[in-house]
């Protein structure tokens, strides 16, 4: 892999899914396509740099992303903020769902499922009969591949001991095959490939956004333009969890107020501010 292959597939995975590689990753890159190249059947970088850098190459490029990011996650993690969501964030929620009132909360970049569905389990913890009411968890992720493993809901056995009881009890399935995850939590989910540097395709704004471990693969610019998109269409009083690492900058700042570790809420009392429209986002 000559300096111009790392460069051109740099380039080519930032602009398509704001994925940074810095020379460091040089051989991380290279091992990892090394594989691909081999199963493509390609003599050599270039290449391969041609093919997804062509029209044809857009599943080429969703391989390259598979190859080149960590997918590692896990139910419960960071289960600071599953504390956070059930005794500060969720109640009100959930009353005002009680009410008539509509809930929408967005695992983004939730790989294979794992934390969606830890938010389902809290939430249906605290409202077993979630599903009669208008709360709905939307899961994205921009790898195909993860979202079919995460709609599966079905895990390695050894991942039940993750999940506390009495969630696990209520809400799961373990046998010989492994960890089902039961029906109630799954009715609460819907999963979707998105690719967060793309359009959004959602329409109403959000309660809570949970995007965490995602960011940490953007340079510092994307993450400034995907913190204020978040801002754009989230709820006042709305809810976003982050990852142990990531940081909120830029204009996002000064809209979300620090309420726990990497737990941010959005300035305003629900009835003030309105939800901006698409026009005055800044990135859309
Ligand atoms: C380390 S996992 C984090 C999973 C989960 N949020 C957690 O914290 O356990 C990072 C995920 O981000 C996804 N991802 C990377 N770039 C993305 C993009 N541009 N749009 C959407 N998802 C992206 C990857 O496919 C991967 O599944």
């Amino acid at each position: 892999m000559t300096d111009a292959d790392f460069r051109r597939i740099a380039r080519s995975v930032q602009a398509e899914f704001g994925i940074f590689l810095p020379d460091i990753k040089r051989d991380l890159v290279y091992s990892r396509l090394l594989r691909r190249l081999r199963t493509l059947g390609l003599a050599d970088f270039a290449a391969y740099c041609d093919l997804v850098e062509s029209g044809a190459g857009l599943a080429e490029r969703t391989e390259m992303l598979s190859a080149l990011t960590t997918n590692v996650t896990h139910f419960f993690r960071e289960m600071h903020h599953f504390d956070q969501l059930r005794t500060q964030i969720l109640p009100p929620l959930l009353q005002a769902a009680r009410n008539g009132g509509r809930v929408r909360l967005w695992s983004a970049g939730c790989s294979s499922g794992q934390e969606p569905y830890s938010i389902a389990l809290t939430l249906l913890d605290l409202l077993p009969d979630a599903s009669r009411y208008d709360i709905r968890i939307l899961a994205t992720d921009v790898d195909p591949q993860v979202i079919a493993r995460a709609r599966a809901g079905h895990y390695a056995a050894a991942e039940r001991e993750s999940i506390p009881e009495p969630m696990r009890s209520q809400f799961t399935e373990t046998g010989a095959d492994g960890l089902r995850i039961g029906e109630a939590a799954r009715a609460l989910i819907t999963f979707a490939p998105l690719n967060l540097m793309g359009d959004w395709p959602m329409r109403g704004a959000f309660d809570v956004i949970m995007c965490r471990n995602v960011a940490i693969y953007f340079d510092a610019p994307t993450q400034v333009r995907l913190w204020d998109r978040f801002t754009s269409i989230m709820q006042p009083g709305a809810h976003l969890l982050i990852g142990h690492s990531e940081r909120i900058a830029g204009p996002a700042e000064a809209l979300l107020e620090n309420i726990g570790t990497t737990a941010y809420r959005l300035r305003g009392h629900p009835a003030e501010a309105p939800v901006r429209s698409a026009a005055e986002r800044s990135l859309a």
